[in-house]
């Protein structure tokens, strides 16, 4: 059985409800357990990362970055960096943000040197637009055309947690995709140096 923890922050919903549509799609596949943990709970704890083989990072974009909050979590993982205790393990990334672009890639490759820095291997969203197949847009499969990690658009509040059907289908197609690689790789570190 391999594990996967959705580690994500939320300031009005959206990212949750995306992490959690991440989560039905990853729980799909045979062989994983998927848990969804909001990165406050780690930034106080950050050793619980050493029970997971694989991890879907999501934080909304603030000003063209991760939350703040989100940033305090990845800064508390500073020890296991030091050690490289996660070294092998899975790592893919997602936000949200509520304009078409926003500057979401910058939140997306801040995840991905994130997990570079501590020895993962990155996982993308591997899926041509639907859009193209002549799916109508706001229902298609990756129709924002991200493939670094998820993008997704959401509200500018918690009152309006809408989001685009072909964001939540590729949302689900992401999680499947992450558990679908995490049970075909190996993911303890062998000593290569
Ligand atoms: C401080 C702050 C900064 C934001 N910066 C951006 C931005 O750079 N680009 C963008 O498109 N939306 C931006 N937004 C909008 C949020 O990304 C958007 O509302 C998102 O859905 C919030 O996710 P959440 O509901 O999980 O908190 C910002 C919102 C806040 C509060």
């Amino acid at each position: 059985m391999k594990n996967i923890a959705i580690v994500y922050h939320s300031g009005q919903g959206n990212t949750e409800r995306l992490a959690r549509q991440v989560a039905v799609g990853a729980g799909r596949i045979d062989g994983v357990t998927v848990e969804v943990i909001p990165a406050q709970e780690l930034t106080a704890d950050p050793e619980r990362l050493l029970a997971f083989d694989g991890f879907i990072w999501g934080s909304p974009t603030y000003l063209g970055g991760v939350s703040g909050t989100f940033k305090s979590f990845m800064d508390a993982t500073g020890g296991l960096w030091r050690t490289q205790k996660l070294k092998g393990k899975i790592a893919a990334g997602f936000t949200v943000s509520s304009l078409p672009s926003g500057d979401k890639q910058t939140t997306l490759i801040s995840m991905l040197t994130f997990s570079m820095q501590h020895g993962m291997i990155w996982v993308g969203n591997p899926f041509l637009p639907e859009r193209r197949e002549g799916v109508a847009y706001e229902q298609s499969l990756n129709r924002l055309g991200s493939w670094t990690g998820l993008m997704a658009q959401g509200g500018h509040s918690a009152a309006n947690t809408s989001m685009a059907e072909g964001d939540l289908k590729t949302a689900e197609a992401f999680g499947a995709n992450f558990a679908t690689v995490l049970t075909r790789v190996e993911t303890e570190a062998e000593e290569v140096v």
